[in-house]
């Protein structure tokens, strides 16, 4: 799949790189919908790949109110060892080349499911400064932040290798507690059965509304409400391009298809 993107004229599904670049550069207004894929080369596996993070686990019980209320400790332990894991994991060629693309033009939104702000991390590597940088919409949270379970009180931590919690659990009595409300503290990730950040995900179906290309990369576009964005930027008469391996539910909406890793198309693209 490599050699399909090293010159500007190769064909990808009958298209050339070149003319969508040209035609991003032509568009107004761009969507950039991430999922686990863009991450994979950076070593955080996906969810649904083989060998991916639902393999032999029941989603019930790792990501669901449900499962948290019956055994805090399995999901803490489960969480915190992606956590730790994630902290060591760096941005790669994707995530740089969103980066470069946000930075460059302010008619730019990346708006992302994964939880590991390494799209954050790469932008502001870029731009080499910590404030002023272009939001990312987090429709799923964070993994690097916690939140009470009651009252929802936030615990952001200083930074990526923030102060939140990362100390070895070995029952319930040491699981982290709420400064505030003396509840348990949970991974400030979105839950299967819970509701998305509203402005996040607002915002989102708002600027896809505008965009004349929502550019769908590394996701399997099946976990909803995320996957219906792209839609609108279609249904106001935009087009969908889609960068994946594989096939999706999306991919028979797509204007373009680049089936290949996210890294080098986008490294194409941007
Ligand atoms: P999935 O694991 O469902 O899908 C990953 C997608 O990335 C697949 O379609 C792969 O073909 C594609 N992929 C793999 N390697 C790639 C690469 N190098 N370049 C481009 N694409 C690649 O992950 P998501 O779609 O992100 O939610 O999953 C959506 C949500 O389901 C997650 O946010 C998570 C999960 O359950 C919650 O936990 C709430």
């Amino acid at each position: 799949m490599a050699d399909a993107f090293t010159r500007d004229d190769a064909v990808v599904t009958g298209k050339t790189l070149a003319e969508a670049r040209d035609e991003l550069g032509k568009a107004e207004g761009i969507v950039v919908l991430t999922g686990a894929g863009v991450s994979a080369a950076s070593g955080i596996p996906t969810f649904r790949d083989a060998g991916g993070l639902w393999e032999g686990e029941k989603v019930e019980d790792l990501a669901t109110p449900g499962g948290f209320n019956r055994d805090p400790v399995r999901v803490w332990r489960w969480y915190q060892s992606r956590r730790n894991a994630i902290r060591e994991c760096q941005p790669h060629d994707a995530h740089r080349a969103i980066a470069r693309l946000t930075l460059a033009r302010p008619d730019v939104t990346v708006v992302t499911q994964n939880v590991d702000g390494l799209h954050q991390e790469a932008i502001r590597q870029l731009a080499q400064r910590d404030s002023a940088l272009p939001p990312v919409l987090e429709l799923h949270g964070s993994i690097l932040r916690d939140r009470c379970n009651l009252c929802s009180a936030r615990d952001d931590g200083p930074s990526r290798q923030g102060a939140n919690h990362t100390a070895h659990i070995e029952d319930r009595a040491s699981l982290p507690r709420c400064a505030r409300c003396g509840g348990l503290m949970r991974p400030a990730v979105v839950w299967f059965g819970e509701t998305l950040p509203h402005e996040a995900l607002d915002t989102a179906f708002e600027r896809a509304r505008q965009a004349d290309v929502c550019i769908v990369a590394g996701t399997s576009a099946i976990v909803h409400p995320a996957a219906s964005i792209p839609m609108a930027t279609l249904e106001t008469g935009g087009v969908i391009w889609e960068v994946n391996p594989s096939n999706t539910p999306l991919s028979r909406h797509a204007a373009r298809t680049f089936r290949g890793d996210a890294g080098e198309v986008l490294s194409h693209l941007a």
